[in-house]
């Protein structure tokens, strides 16, 4: 296998490095090194060993063999907080804020500024919203962290992992919440930061990124580094080849519009949700697969949450006839999934009458289905007894999947389907989505990714402030189009 080592100037270095978790090794013999003042982007399917890679080199994971070297110095690092002692951050992937508290008491969490025995509120709190003004945020250091949209929080998260002044900072997949000009804010400060000398990490599923921002690129596959190489070395299609092992051919379905005729399975009409969207009308027809596009806050989500019944209705209508309808949150962690259980309940969970002979829940009709659901969305879960919540962020995405198709919908709504998942899965969910529309469903995709929408969709809905502001399809369904509409230059307002 290839390594990652130069010997030349590392601030931060792993040797040899492997981790099992139980009997399972999912890291094997991993050697790299990060240099001061250059973004090294680590990339790889879900499951790859990123995350497990990241978290070993700032403590929260001992190696179970090799080395971790500092200034070509072996160090054992004893947890997280001893890492950061030591100048090494890591924004992990999953929030880490307590959402009861403010913005400014998650920043100083731990590390509180005093003036004599007090706590030096008025001093924590400018600094909070100088740093907050650093990335453009225009949230008050005391708005409670509950209040936040995904974003926002991701940006709380940054500002925090920066006010570290680390000589290591690792960022675990940052922007996949992130909307296009917090992504851009971000790599400006990326960019100030390499300046300053600082070794950086950068984790992301979205190619054009990591071309973007990395010097080098190190390729991890199955737990082995099977590349490192300078970012101008490696187009966008090798790095995905590397990745997946394999070429991959057709990341799009070919496109099977219904006919103008075709059933109509879902109909929404004036539709409004209190503050949030307004007027909204569309309807729905068999074998379609229409995509809604529009910027983060446009209301995409409480339209959805509105028809799936999850939210509160004002005014308008919502006909669906006798069809089932399903509706896959855009967030599996605080919505989706119970983190504490293993991958079998959280598939039936939703279903379990399905699953009962007579008073009782049916382990092997359960087992038949998870064995079902592993093969059907190529689920990697290592073992069945381990907890969801282990599991790589791709391979969650793909059991909340499976779990909703266990309603055997007519109408599929899903809300971000590809949020973190990597090139090779995103392919599979693709063509998953295409089978669902040919065996004669609906599908409604909202989606912050344009080339999905329009790789995947028949037709795409743009909403902006809460309101349909388009409708594209055929030659007119484009990137310039949707972010006309979407940014209010073209369209009703
Ligand atoms: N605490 C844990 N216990 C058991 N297995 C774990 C644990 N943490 C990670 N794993 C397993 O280690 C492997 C690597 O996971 P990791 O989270 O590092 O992948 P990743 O490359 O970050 O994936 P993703 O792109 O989906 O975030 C996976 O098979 C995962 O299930
Ligand atoms: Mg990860």
């Amino acid at each position: 296998m290839a390594d990652g080592t130069t010997g030349a100037d590392a601030v931060l270095s792993v040797r040899g490095v492997s981790k099992s978790f139980g009997p399972v090794e999912v890291l094997h013999d991993v050697s790299l090194d990060l240099r001061a003042g250059e973004v090294h982007a680590l990339v790889g399917e879900n499951g790859a060993g990123k995350s497990t890679l990241t978290k070993i080199m700032s403590g929260y994971h001992p190696p179970s063999a090799g080395q971790v070297l500092l200034d070509g110095q072996p160090v054992a690092l004893a947890s997280g907080v001893d890492g950061e002692r030591h100048g090494i951050v890591l924004l992990h992937q999953e929030f880490n804020l307590a959402e009861d508290l403010t913005i400014e008491e998650s920043i100083f969490l731990g590390r509180e500024w005093r003036r004599g025995p007090f706590l030096d509120k008025r001093r924590m709190r400018a600094h909070a919203a100088k740093l907050l003004a650093d990335l453009h945020c225009r949230i008050p250091p005391t708005a409670r962290i509950r209040s936040l949209s995904v974003s926002q929080k991701q940006m709380v998260e940054i500002a925090k992992a920066t006010d570290h002044r680390a000589r290591v900072l690792m960022m675990d997949e940052p922007t996949s919440v992130l909307t296009q000009d917090e992504t851009d804010i971000l790599f400006g400060l990326v960019a100030q930061l390499k300046r300053n000398g600082v070794a950086l990490v950068f984790i992301s599923h979205k190619l054009d990124e990591v071309k973007r921002i990395a010097d080098r690129i190190t390729v991890l596959r199955d737990g082995h580094l099977v590349a490192t190489r300078p970012a101008a070395e490696l187009g966008q299609d090798e790095i995905a080849q590397l990745m997946v092992g394999r070429p991959l051919h057709d990341l799009y379905p070919p496109k099977q519009p219904p006919a103008a005729d075709a059933e109509l399975l879902l109909t929404v009409h004036a539709l409004g949700v209190p503050g949030r969207v307004f007027d909204a009308g569309f309807a729905l027809r068999r074998g379609e697969i229409l995509g809604f596009a529009g910027l983060i806050g446009a209301g995409r989500t409480e339209l959805m949450e509105a028809i799936a019944g999850l939210r509160r209705r004002e005014g308008g209508s919502v006909a669906a006839g006798a069809h089932r309808l399903a509706y896959l949150t855009e967030d599996r962690k605080a919505k989706g999934l119970l983190l504490q259980f293993p991958s079998r309940p959280n598939l039936t969970l939703s279903t379990l009458a399905s699953f009962t002979r007579g008073p009782f829940i049916s382990v092997p009709a359960e087992d038949a289905a998870l064995d079902k659901a592993i093969k059907a969305f190529d689920l990697r879960i290592g073992s069945r007894d381990m907890q969801v919540g282990a599991l790589s962020g791709g391979n969650q995405q793909k059991l909340l999947f499976a779990k909703v198709m266990e309603t055997q919908p007519d109408i599929v709504i899903v809300d971000e389907p590809t949020r973190g998942v990597d090139i090779g899965t995103k392919q599979q969910i693709y063509h998953f989505i295409a089978r669902l529309a040919a065996a004669g469903k609906g599908v409604i995709v909202v989606s912050s990714e344009m080339p999905e929408l329009i790789g995947l969709c028949h037709r795409v809905l743009v909403m902006r402030e809460g309101r349909i502001a388009g409708e594209l399809a055929g030659e007119s369904l484009n990137e310039e189009e949707i972010v006309r509409y979407a940014t209010g230059l073209k369209g009703a307002a």
